[in-house]
């Protein structure tokens, strides 16, 4: 009669086992999304055959991003009215951001990084995937970034919320053309949310009904 019940407990045991792994592993996680990490450039893994870098990663709507040189044109801190109006769900009041720009056609288009990362560093980035990219720091050096985490999103369509953005960075930027890279670094590509607690309850809860079930049939 009892083992369905010592069965539970040991489940649950695993379960808070496992939250807590979890927990642990994405404050790993946020502490590999901090600057000092993020200066950690891994070079090593690059083949240097073009071929193998793959743009396969960047959304469809970012592609053409891959045939441009970006040139760094500022750095700011989030302003607080953007969040509060525009209220993009990956970036708070405050975090850091860099525009970088390059002119397609005659028009100016940007590309906005939200989150201190390596690309802070860079005078000029090509962009190669989600988390790759080239950089070319203020003394002409040039190497390869891989970030452990990213998201990117491209507008095309003009938007307040850049050009708020742009303006708050530097007076000397366009209004926002019909194409802008939005970039998160510290946003995990997947979107994998945090450990998922009320599912893991949900479990225990029906594991522990099924356990009382089969302990009062015995
Ligand atoms: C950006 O605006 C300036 C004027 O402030 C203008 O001279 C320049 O042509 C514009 N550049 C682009 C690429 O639209
Ligand atoms: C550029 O990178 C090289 C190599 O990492 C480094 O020695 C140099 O100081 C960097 N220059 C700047 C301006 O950061
Ligand atoms: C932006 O507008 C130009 C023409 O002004 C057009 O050629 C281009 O395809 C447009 N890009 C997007 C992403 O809509």
């Amino acid at each position: 009669m009892k083992l369905p019940l010592e069965a539970y407990i040991l489940i649950l045991t695993f379960n808070c086992v496992y939250l807590a792994k979890c927990k642990r592993e994405s404050r790993i996680a946020d502490y590999y999304n901090t600057e000092e990490v993020f200066n950690d450039y891994d070079d090593s893994i690059y083949p240097e055959d073009e071929e193998d870098f793959d743009h396969i990663d960047l959304p469809e709507d970012c592609k053409i991003l891959q045939y441009y040189v970006l040139r760094r044109k500022c750095n700011d801190l989030y302003p607080e009215d953007v969040a509060e109006n525009y209220r993009d769900p990956f970036v708070s009041a405050h975090d850091q951001y860099a525009v970088f720009h390059f002119t397609d056609d005659g028009v100016e288009n940007y590309f906005l990084t939200f989150h201190h990362s390596a690309l802070f560093h860079c005078d000029e980035i090509e962009v190669r995937g989600v988390v790759n990219f080239v950089c070319t720091n203020a003394s002409g050096t040039q190497h390869h970034i891989k970030m452990r985490s990213g998201y990117m999103q491209c507008l095309s369509y003009k938007s307040d919320m850049v050009d708020e953005l742009l303006a708050a960075c530097s007076s000397d930027m366009n209004k926002s053309s019909n194409f802008t890279a939005l970039h998160y670094a510290n946003v995990l590509s997947s979107l994998r949310s945090d450990c998922n607690v009320h599912a893991m309850i949900h479990r225990w809860l029906l594991l522990g009904l099924a356990a009382l079930v089969i302990s009062f049939e015995y």
